[in-house]
């Protein structure tokens, strides 16, 4: 991760919490037009794969496909409903900056947007995957809290716990790769998920993942994947339940976590509420999701 003071060199106004101006006049027609490009091909896969709550956050918001949004006319909408903001920043921030942002209701989002060859994959989050993937489910307000709650759970792991790697399995599973039983079935809610086409179909509807039930202590024992899509996912029954299990102290848990098993991305348990059981005929040489 660049330091600040290399960032400085291509961000001259980046500030101590890595904030930049997002500049947002200085997009031109091509952003906009890769913008466009994908956000009219997740509206043709989401419905009937995203959660509720996600595509009632798109439309809360006016997400739109026409251009890249505006992130002080966002954070205003926004704010109006649960009082998140969306900050720009350069790209991936240092762990105890994204917490402090995190824990006082600020999202940081990359500014930049992919390039036309990126369409499928890119290793750092951009604006598409950090506003359309992450600022939906920000509408919602239990998980609205439950961001928040991690910011903060997020600065107590760091400086007193040592336990970043555990919390970072949560984030991922839930956050990023989270999937929820509704009552019209299996949706996705996770932004890795929802910002990626291919990634969107797979996790609904393809035999090769395992689909598990959301058990906290599994999950944060559990490695991930950044390089290929999931070989099992997490799912939650509700986001009351997500926030429940977690909005509790973790010190006993945390101590647990310090010894005992860890387990590979694909292991299926004894323990386990399997959903469905992966084929595992999906496997390398395709695109990781972001
Ligand atoms: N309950 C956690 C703690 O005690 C904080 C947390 C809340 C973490 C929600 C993740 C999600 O540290
Ligand atoms: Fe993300």
């Amino acid at each position: 991760m660049p330091t600040l003071d290399e960032l400085r060199r291509s961000h001259p106004n980046i500030g101590p919490d890595y904030t930049i101006p997002q500049h947002w006049e200085r997009y031109g027609a091509a952003e906009h037009g890769i913008w466009r490009t994908l956000f009219d091909r997740q509206a043709r896969v989401l419905p009937g794969r995203a959660c509720r709550e996600f595509l009632e956050g798109l439309s809360k918001l006016k997400l739109a496909s026409d251009q890249i949004p505006d992130f002080e006319r966002l954070s205003e909408e926004l704010s109006a409903l649960t009082g998140w903001r969306v900050v720009a920043v350069p790209s991936l921030v240092p762990d105890d900056v994204f917490f402090d942002h995190l824990a006082n209701r600020r999202f940081p989002a990359g500014q930049f947007i992919r390039k036309p060859q990126q369409l499928d994959y890119i290793e750092e989050p951009d604006v598409f995957h950090d506003v359309f993937g992450h600022v939906p489910m920000l509408a919602h307000p239990v998980f609205a809290d439950y961001m928040e709650a991690y910011g903060k759970g997020g600065q107590r792991a760091l400086s007193e716990f040592g336990a970043l790697k555990n919390l970072a399995r949560l984030y991922w599973y839930t956050v990023e790769f989270g999937l929820i039983e509704s009552r019209d079935g299996l949706r996705i809610y996770g932004s890795g998920i929802v910002s990626s086409s291919a990634e969107s179909m797979y996790a609904v509807e393809s035999p090769s993942p395992n689909r598990i039930g959301f058990d906290l202590e599994r999950v944060m024992r559990t490695d991930y994947r950044i390089d290929d899509f999931q070989e099992s996912y997490f799912v939650i029954s509700s986001f009351e339940e997500l926030f429940a299990e977690t909005y509790k102290d973790f010190a006993a848990l945390y101590a647990r976590l310090a010894s005992g098993p860890g387990y590979r991305p694909g292991d299926v348990l004894a323990a386990d509420r399997v959903l469905t059981r992966g084929t595992h005929s999906y496997r390398a040489g395709s695109h990781a999701a972001v």
